[in-house]
């Protein structure tokens, strides 16, 4: 096994899987906004803090994605989280995606994922600082008439470009195409849409001679959009995001990660669930790297001043146990 291929595999073994605290600053100001939270520094590194040493997570995750900002912070005594959370045996990641640009051709409101330029320089800086992986997001939106092949080529390419230069770094790269759930759009246009972009993505993956056993693909389960009013059983989106899967990647990429992507945690848990326990991870370990799916409750308890950290900290292992659980169809 390559050294890529052992980092991707350990990021997906039996009963664990990723927390996503990766929030740009902005998403983060909304996050902490929506609940009164004051929005500085010192209290996104706080935070932050409380969920790197949140006691016995490493039962349940087995590696924490950080922000830019998050892997250069330090606990009170001046340890790095990066330090904290190798020294629990959870692996480090970063996001290395820079944001979005409107997306050049494509129709209004299509983005492109930017990046690349100066990606090498960084990600030999986060190796220093305790990398081992690292994520890249490509927002795909769903309408008439999106998404258009020139977006998704746009950013697919670039996806498989991320990959390419992490794996010469020594870098797991999760590759991740988010079909966005927020519209009124149906199941079988979800459906549609996230074939074409992993079709197309495992293709350029393919040509651009990118090790498949040495990435994770992280994205979306097929859902119908939440403004849709379509009301699918969990069992039609176990079926539906297996069948899609399928036909579209490799059986040797290291293993396959949802995000929650506005679901609940309990929605986002239980769908995992019933599709670990009607395909019993095969032909690939099929996990989580959630961010709201598992942080929300826990956010929800800090930002309530009755509320103890070790009560946020109960609420965060409470709900990366039930992903872990789901992660093995034992919910
Ligand atoms: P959510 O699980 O909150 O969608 O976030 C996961 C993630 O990392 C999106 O890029």
């Amino acid at each position: 096994m390559s050294k890529l291929s052992i980092i991707a595999s350990k990021l997906v073994e039996s009963g664990k899987g990723i927390l996503a605290i990766d929030e740009s600053t902005g998403t983060c100001k909304n996050r902490f906004d929506a609940l009164d939270i004051p929005f500085t520094e010192e209290k996104r590194r706080q935070y932050r803090e409380l969920l790197v040493t949140t006691p016995n997570i490493e039962e349940s995750i087995s590696g924490y994605i950080l922000f830019d900002e998050t892997i250069r912070q330090s606990n009170e005594v001046g340890e790095s989280f990066a330090d904290i959370l190798k020294s629990k045996g959870i692996a480090v990641g970063i996001k290395v995606d820079q944001g979005k640009v409107d997306c050049p051709e494509g129709e209004n409101g299509e983005h492109l994922t930017i990046g690349l330029d100066g990606l090498d320089a960084r990600l030999k800086e986060y190796k220093e600082l305790g990398a081992e992986f690292a994520k890249w997001r490509a927002a795909i939106y769903i309408s008439d008439v999106m998404p258009t092949n020139t977006c998704l080529d746009q950013n697919m390419e670039a996806l498989a470009d991320y990959a390419v230069i992490c794996q010469k770094n020594g870098i797991v790269p999760i590759i991740e195409p988010e079909i966005v759930m927020s519209g009124k759009h149906t199941i079988n246009q979800c459906y549609g849409a996230s074939s074409r972009a992993l079709s197309k993505l495992f293709s350029k993956l393919e040509s651009k001679g990118a090790e498949l056993e040495g990435l994770l693909l992280k994205t979306n389960m097929i859902l119908p959009g939440k403004e849709s009013g379509q009301q699918v059983s969990d069992e039609v989106i176990a079926e539906q995001t297996m069948k899609c899967f399928k036909e579209n990647v490799p059986t040797q990429v290291a293993g396959i990660v949802f995000l929650s992507g506005g679901q609940t945690p309990k929605q986002s848990a239980d769908r995992l669930n019933m599709i670990n326990k009607m395909f019993g991870g095969k032909p690939w370990t099929i996990s989580f790297s959630y961010g709201r799916g598992i942080q929300q409750p826990a956010l929800n308890a800090w930002a309530d001043e009755a509320k103890t950290d070790e009560q946020s900290q109960q609420e965060l292992q409470k709900a990366a146990k039930n992903c872990s659980l789901a992660s093995e169809g034992k919910l």
